[in-house]
Formats: C-alpha cells, structure tokens, sequence
C-alpha cells in the first residue's frame, strides 16, 4: 500500500472519494487501523480522556502527546499520523507552537499536525508552522479545549449568525493554508455547504454525512462509552474484554485452570 499524504486527501476530494479517519493512541491499535487501510490515524488530545482517565482534554501535556504519537508512528505505515496540538501548546506564542510542531515531526515521527480554532485567532501560528515545512489540519465548529468558553458540548451552526461565521472561518482556514479542515457537532446542513464552498477536505465528527469524510474515536466505536447519536458501536470490544476477563478469574477460582492445554510440555 501506497503512503498517504495530505495531497492524496486533496485528490480524493476532487474525485469525489470518502476520507476514512479514526484516533489511536497506542501501537497494536494503530497497527490494526493501519492494515485495515485507514486514510488518516489520528492521535487526538482525546487520548486525555479516553486512554489517561482525564475528565477532558485539557489536561494533558506535549510530552505526554508526543510519547503517543511514537507509539503509533511504530506501527503505521499507510496512513497519514496527525498529531493534535495540546492544550497551551499552541495558544501562547508561534514561536512555542513551531517548537512544539516540529517536536511531533522529529521526536515523535508525525506527518502533520492539528490544532482547534478559526485563524483570526491562529492564523500567524498556521502559518508559522506551514513556514517550518509542518502540513496544519484546522478544526472548527465544536471544539473541545474551549468547552468551558462554548458552556459545553454543544451543536454549533445553529441560527444564521453562527452559521455564517462557520462559513467565514472555514474559509479563512482555507486560506491559511490548513490542508484539510475537521469539522465538529457542525449542523448538517452547514457542514454539507462548508464542503462544497472549500477546495480543501471537510473531516466530519457528529456533522452529518455531506462531509468529504469522517473521524470518530475509536474507544467510542468499541463500545468504551455509551453510544451517542453521532456514532454507533460497531463491535462491543469493551464487553469483549469483560467476558474474557470474567472467564479467566472463574477458571482460576474454581481451579479449571491451567487447562490441559495451557500446561508446557
Ligand atoms: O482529539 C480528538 O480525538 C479530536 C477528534 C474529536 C477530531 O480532535
């Protein structure tokens, strides 16, 4: 298989094609997500509270981001590793955000880098980090290391003020110089008009299906939180473990184990 880069993304735009995304945070997981043919391994902030028990994404560190993304970088060989930019690793000034990029790039083995929020607040930083040579993913719409300014998670888009502020931030990002643009808890409707108005890629989460593709959180998808109404357990990998754990624990009490099978010869 082919590696793919941020101009594959923008080809499979063009041809009308599905970008297909979804977090790992460690390597036997992204060696999985990498065979089975994944576009982008994205290694989200949500490691926070998905991997490291955190409430939310707020609390975790570069140094904790970057020893995530070694791990998947490890594994994966076809897809495109993205990097989420941490909380205040990118807020205070461009010159930290640049180091704390190129860190992801050359410590951790990241083909490109994430970071929340429209370029009227970030976009010396975007273009700070595209002058170092780092390819810079946007994200708008609902965004997780603002949710105490948003007052929660919240759908965004809705009435015609907000609406066109998602257009005019979607396009500023463009601008920018964002290769592709996540969109998050985007109404539909405004997500499926964002998509055609750029030339650039709209990766959708809980924003409906007129995105040019989708990410979801692979711990959301193997049943480890209840479902919502943005994604659906595909496999409950969660219960899974559960049973297996539960067989081990009785075969051990009641003395089944070690079975004939488990014992060396
Ligand atoms: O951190 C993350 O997993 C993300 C996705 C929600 C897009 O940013």
């Amino acid at each position: 298989m082919v590696r793919i880069r941020t101009t594959t993304l923008q080809e499979r735009k063009r041809a009308g094609e599905k970008i297909t995304a979804l977090t790992a945070y460690d390597y036997p997981t992204a060696k999985i997500l990498d065979e089975c043919g994944i576009d982008i391994v994205l290694v989200g902030d949500s490691c926070a509270n998905n991997v490291m028990g955190l409430p939310d994404t707020l609390g975790i560190t570069m140094d904790d981001m970057v020893r995530h993304v070694k791990m998947v970088s490890r594994a994966v060989e076809h897809a495109l590793i993205v990097a989420d930019m941490p909380f205040l690793s990118y807020q205070v000034s461009t010159e930290e955000a640049v180091r704390n990029a190129g860190r992801f790039v050359a410590e951790a083995g990241a083909h490109a880098i994430k970071l929340e929020g429209p370029a009227d607040k970030f976009g010396d930083v975007i273009r700070g980090i595209l002058r170092a040579g780092i390819p810079v993913m946007g994200h708008i719409g609902f965004t997780p290391q603002s949710v105490h300014q948003i007052g929660g998670y919240k759908v965004q888009g809705r009435g015609e003020e907000a609406r066109a502020r998602l257009r005019e931030e979607a396009l500023s990002l463009q601008e920018a110089g964002c290769f592709a643009l996540v969109l998050e808890l985007v109404q539909a409707d405004v997500a499926a008009e964002i998509t055609t108005s750029l030339d650039i890629p709209t990766i959708g989460i809980g924003s409906g299906a007129g995105c040019d593709g989708q990410v979801l959180i692979l711990h959301d998808i193997l049943g480890f939180h209840p479902p919502r109404s943005y994604f659906k357990v595909y496999e409950n990998v969660a219960e899974g473990i559960r049973r297996a754990v539960n067989t081990y624990i009785q075969e051990v009490k009641d003395g089944s184990f070690p079975s004939e099978e488990h014992e060396h010869r």
